[in-house]
């Protein structure tokens, strides 16, 4: 499908893991045109430009006043964001950044603020926001079919090794990554569970680090109690300790109807009726437990740049998640 005009173009900052899944849907989107990249790690730009085609920055600035892009996305790591970002904005170019909104509140809320006033468009990375069985847990709860809503469960139980510490050290450390396992990969299921049950008035929870003690500062293990302001709660348990990486879970009980996100979502009602939503296959460059929906979110970014609204998934939005998470963070080391 293509976009309206004109041809849009875009640029990456931050050239490791998560950028080759922003690139292959950056060329695979008609109306849009890769036409820069820019790390400041000599090597990464090289196989980077070598494999995309296009200029190459170590810094940020230089590629915007040169090669003049309407869209940045920013997949530097998470102590690295809000700044180029806001040179971004500054500079009147649009954002697409990866989660988290930052490393800190404190970092985030600049952020905040920056976009309020900016002419530019900002928006964060929550891709799981457009797989199937989220956007069809949103349309069920929202038509009233589940009746009361009792509470949830969620629980993201994945494998990591310590090899993927040791290749990327940042994020191992509370000064550049801001915490592990919530703030890295369970920060998507926090945003889910918020999105879909409602705004977090009370957070009781705990982090753990259970396995890679001996190769990072931050957590591999979590468990939270998480109040909605309905009343309604959310049990939560999340770990990167386990052997295999288990599909993502969400569970929401209603008193006529329960719904169930595991890979797609089933919808069983008190009735005996069993409704099955399958989820969409997989994106060829990204790992699996990234989900399917990076492409998604791009194009939707893209089309938004018509609209005068702010995109959706905006930075206030995904203060949300940071909050929950430091949140845990502040009850475990006792703040
Ligand atoms: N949405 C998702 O599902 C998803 C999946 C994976 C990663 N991510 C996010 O993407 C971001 C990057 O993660 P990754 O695993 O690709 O990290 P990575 O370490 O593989 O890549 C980061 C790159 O940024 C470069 N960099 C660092 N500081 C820079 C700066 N100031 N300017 C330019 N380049 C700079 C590094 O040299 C590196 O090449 C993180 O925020 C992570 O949480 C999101």
């Amino acid at each position: 499908m293509a976009l309206t005009s004109p041809v849009r173009r875009a640029a990456i900052v931050g050239c490791g893991d998560v950028s080759v899944i922003h690139a292959e849907a950056i060329e695979s989107i008609e109306g849009i045109e890769l036409v820069a990249v820019c790390d400041t790690d000599p090597d990464r730009l090289e196989s980077a430009t070598i494999d995309h085609g296009v200029a190459g920055y170590e810094d940020l600035g230089e590629m915007l006043a040169e090669a003049r892009p309407d869209v940045v996305h920013v997949t530097t790591p998470h102590h690295q964001h809000v700044q180029a970002t806001i040179d971004c904005l500054e500079a009147g170019v649009n954002v697409l950044q990866e989660k988290p909104i930052a490393h800190t509140l404190a970092e985030g809320q600049r952020l905040v603020d920056a976009a309020e006033s900016a002419k530019a468009k900002v928006g964060i990375c929550f891709q799981n926001r457009y797989n199937v069985s989220s956007e069809e847990a949103r349309r069920i709860l929202d038509s009233g079919l589940l009746g009361e809503i009792q509470g949830a469960y969620a629980s993201v139980v994945w494998t990591r090794t310590a090899d993927y510490y040791r290749a990327r050290p940042w994020r191992g450390t509370h000064a550049e990554s801001g915490g592990g396992l919530l703030i890295n990969q369970a920060i998507h299921t926090l945003d889910l569970v918020q999105w879909l049950m409602g705004e977090v008035v009370a957070v009781d929870g705990h982090a753990a680090t259970r396995k890679f003690a001996d190769v990072i500062e931050v957590e591999d293990t979590a468990e939270a109690l998480f109040t909605h302001a309905s009343g309604a709660q959310t049990s939560f348990y999340a770990t990167l300790t386990a052997p295999v990486h288990r599909p993502v879970e969400i569970e929401i009980y209603g008193d006529r109807g329960v719904l169930a996100i595991r890979n797609g979502l089933t919808l069983t009602l008190a009735d005996g009726t069993v409704e099955v939503f399958p989820e969409r296959q997989v994106a060829s460059a990204g790992r699996t437990y990234w989900g399917v929906s990076h492409e998604i979110l791009i194009r939707d970014f893209y089309a938004s740049l018509d609209e005068p609204e702010p995109f959706w998934i905006s930075p206030e939005e995904a203060m949300k998640p940071l909050r929950m998470l430091k949140t845990i963070y502040d009850q475990t080391h006792g703040k």
